[in-house]
């Protein structure tokens, strides 16, 4: 602890700062716990102040647990909301909150993390650089948050190609339509720019974090890269591996695992991923592990040992804190910061107030539901903005803004004019609550028919195929 005694004018860099006043903080709730006397707790409480003006001075910002300071040192980059106000929004990699019945406030989310809004004008520029109309997800604020998507798109015109970066955590076979939202428009990207993708299925990380056998959790990923096929992937273009194989078989990648591990400290990822000394060691580990992909040398079949391929990362934006910390180590390893288009949260049928959860059947339109179990979940459980009685709909209409089956069609229904006058409709109360329903069922019914279909011709050859490390169809 001696280290955590100095003051803040050792100190050279926010970072660093940051460091010793998280260590700091940890030192006066030791000291508190163990009872020690008033004289050493003032003390130490003392110090911790004078840190705290010192890192303001140093950086223009209040110092909070949890939130680093952001690579350029003025945005703030918070991570979980650890010591946060009670009226903020919980976002991290294992829980999603907010007591706002319309969900999490994403413009807030912006702020907090300090990426930048995909407004307009990036949609109107994707839609000039690729030449296609932008998905959905795009048009319609799904994909809200970017960091760096400027930049991809400067190299692109100009020739310079990147690839793509996205996975899951296997945490059981059933997969439910929230997790194919990035894979939806992870295959848009791929088809629009024409690039590789890796996919990272991380295997490890569940056996870690969950209390489930390695092997189930490699079946897993097994079993999940098939829903990923059916998404419609090409294999001369996509890979798909589980760390539990890939992390073994490929010397470059476990030599990025390496090199990230040496650059990020046990403050570091306590303070961006709430660590504490009593989770195990693999935890602590692992951000390196999800970080690794962003680099192109961890790939050096695809990229022929090339190490300045810029990677863009489509994710959900819980995932931002691992890479808020591999964005941070980049250049640092000599490698380039990778880029992200992050998405809201898929909300669960019970409202928006949480993500969908895939241990709660109820929760969730699951990739196996049969369109009579679609159908019932939708009608009962299916949190409504309507109003008690028809009457009373009839008269003063629903509330689009909270209603999950409006939800999901902004999701998932293609046509702009249709899903806007149901909006209208709804809201002036000529639609009623089981008519929106029905229209959903009408459209996840299909959607997931088809999903099925697709997955069932997905042979175990195929997956092999997608999953064996070698060279794309890529001249790099
Ligand atoms: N940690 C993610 C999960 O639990 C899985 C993941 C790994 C991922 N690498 C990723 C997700 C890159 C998005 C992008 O689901």
């Amino acid at each position: 602890m001696a280290e955590c005694q100095g003051d803040g004018e050792g100190a050279k860099s926010p970072m660093e700062l940051y460091e010793k006043l998280t260590a700091q903080g940890e030192q006066v709730r030791a000291l508190k716990t163990a009872k020690a006397t008033k004289a050493d707790v003032d003390a130490a409480v003392q110090l911790l102040i004078k840190l705290k003006t010192d890192y303001k001075q140093m950086t223009g910002q209040d110092y909070k647990a949890g939130c680093p300071p952001s690579e350029n040192s003025v945005a703030p980059d918070n991570g979980p909301a650890a010591g946060g106000a009670d009226d903020e929004d919980t976002v991290d990699p294992w829980n999603v909150s907010t007591n706002n019945a319309k969900g999490v406030d994403y413009d807030k989310l912006i702020l907090r993390f300090g990426s930048s809004k995909v407004d307009k004008e990036l949609v109107d520029r994707i839609e000039k650089v690729s030449g296609q109309k932008p998905h959905r997800f795009l048009r319609r604020g799904i994909f809200f948050s970017h960091r760096d998507m400027h930049q991809v798109l400067d190299a692109y015109e100009k020739q310079k190609s990147f690839y793509l970066y996205t996975g899951r955590g296997p945490s059981s076979e059933a997969m439910h339509v929230g997790h194919l939202i990035p894979f939806i428009f992870t295959k848009w990207l791929q088809d629009v720019f024409d690039i590789p993708l890796v996919v990272q299925l991380t295997d490890d990380e569940k056996y870690l974090w969950k209390d489930l056998s390695l092997e189930d959790c490699h079946r897993f990923a097994v079993e999940n890269a098939k829903d990923i096929i059916a998404c419609g992937f090409d294999v001369n273009k996509t890979f798909i591996f589980s760390d539990l194989d890939y992390m073994g078989a490929s010397p470059e990648f476990y030599r990025n695992v390496v090199k990230v591990q040496k650059h990020v400290t046990f403050n570091q990822v306590k303070g961006i991923f709430g660590f504490t000394d009593s989770d195990c060691i693999g935890k602590i580990s692992f951000p390196a592990i999800q970080a690794a992909p962003s680099f192109s040398s961890s790939f050096p079949q695809i990229f022929k040992g090339r190490k300045d391929i810029q990677c863009l990362i489509p994710c959900a934006i819980d995932q931002d804190p691992y890479f808020r910390m591999t964005r941070d180590v980049a250049p640092r390893i000599g490698y380039p910061k990778p880029a992200l288009l992050h998405s809201t949260f898929f909300p669960a049928l019970q409202g928006a107030q949480t993500k969908m959860s895939a241990s709660d059947a109820n929760t969730s339109i699951f990739l196996t539901d049969t369109p009579k179990q679609i159908k019932n979940k939708v009608n009962k459980h299916a949190f409504s903005g309507g109003k008690d009685t028809v009457e009373e709909h009839r008269k003063y209409g629903g509330n689009p803004d909270v209603d999950v089956a409006f939800m999901y069609l902004t999701f998932f229904l293609e046509d702009d004019e249709q899903l806007e006058k149901i909006r209208q409709d709804y809201a002036s109360g000529a639609l009623l609550t089981g008519e929106l329903k029905k229209l959903l069922i009408e459209t996840l019914q299909p959607m997931i028919d088809q999903h099925q279909q697709r997955r069932k011709q997905v042979t175990e050859e195929e997956v092999k195929q997608f999953m064996t490390p070698r060279p794309l169809h890529f001249n790099f």
